[in-house]
């Protein structure tokens, strides 16, 4: 059964989290000036920025992302006992993943040069591929409806609290040097000139050999057929495949197939009044 746990006020789902493991990460974890980290709010591309980041990482050799699944290359920092592991971890760099949001994140990383790039992608595509995972995936609760969760999501009322909380606590490091703004729809749209970019920004310099495997590894097709990035490797009972695929459709703007005209104008008018003191301009924003 599905559970949620709340923590100063977040939901977590119960099997992705302990309290101990949240609390320790939150006030005693020790950020490294060499750590990377991949932080999103869920369904926002963070599979995607992994496998760039273990692409990165091998200089294009996509072995590692062949034998080894994304969790264990680029660990939820939140999952239980992988703040243990991590402390243990001799590699450099330490590649992290987490949907953690800024106000309860490592109090450390404050006093680092650690690495973070933040991935944003359409909050109206978050809802529809949130919709699908929550009914494949054991930790989320089965939405009722789209309509449903809809309303919960625009009340933060979902696992990892509000998306427009968490965008504009983390967007408040816009600016830092340590910090890299990243969306999904840059992804989509220039996956090369992203992967240029979040090399360049991890002090990296590839020829284009490099870059070119980089991205040929990183596309969804490679990512479908690839059993270390696709979940496939757990068992139907935490993600039911059958249901819908993880790696579903891996398209911008499939929002349109989803909501209803009042839908839509319903959402809009939330997100104006939400991000109204919000100074990004996303790719949405322009459209
Ligand atoms: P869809 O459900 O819209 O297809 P996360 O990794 O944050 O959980 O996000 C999952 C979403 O990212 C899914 O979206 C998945 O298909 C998409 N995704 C993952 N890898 C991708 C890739 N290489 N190209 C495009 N989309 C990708």
């Amino acid at each position: 059964m599905c559970e949620y746990i709340p923590y100063k006020g977040i939901d977590f789902p119960h099997l992705s989290v302990t309290l101990k493991d949240l609390n320790f990460m939150e006030n005693e974890f020790q950020v490294r000036d060499d750590d990377i980290f991949n932080v999103t709010y869920p369904k926002s591309g963070t599979t995607w920025v992994a496998e760039i980041l273990s692409l990165i990482d091998t200089n294009g050799d996509p072995t590692w992302s062949k034998t080894i699944p994304n969790w264990e290359r680029v660990p939820w920092l939140e999952s239980p006992d992988t703040v243990e592991i991590l402390q243990n971890k001799k590699e450099i760099p330490r590649l992290i993943t987490s949907h953690v949001p800024k106000q309860l994140f490592c109090k450390s990383l404050a006093r680092s040069k650690a690495k973070v790039i933040y991935t944003v992608r359409n909050p109206k595509d978050v809802l529809v591929s949130l919709y699908y995972f929550s009914k494949m995936s054991v930790y989320y609760k089965d939405p009722k409806s789209f309509g449903d969760l809809m309303e919960k999501f625009l009340t933060g009322d979902v696992p990892y609290g509000s998306w427009f909380d968490h965008v504009t606590g983390w967007l408040e490091l816009v600016g830092k040097d340590n910090f890299l703004l990243n969306t999904y729809e840059d992804l989509y749209w220039d996956l090369r000139g992203s992967v240029l970019r979040i090399s360049k920004f991890l002090g990296k310099k590839f020829d284009n050999a490099v870059i070119d495997s980089i991205v040929e590894h990183a596309t969804f097709k490679s990512m479908k057929e690839n059993d270390m990035a696709n979940f496939r490797l757990l068992p139907n009972v935490y993600m039911d495949q059958d249901k819908s695929p993880f790696m579903r459709k891996g398209v911008t703007g499939d929002w349109k197939n989803h909501f209803t005209v009042a839908q839509s104008e319903r959402f809009d008018k939330v997100y104006r009044e939400k991000m109204h003191d919000c100074t990004v301009k996303f790719p949405w924003d322009r459209i």
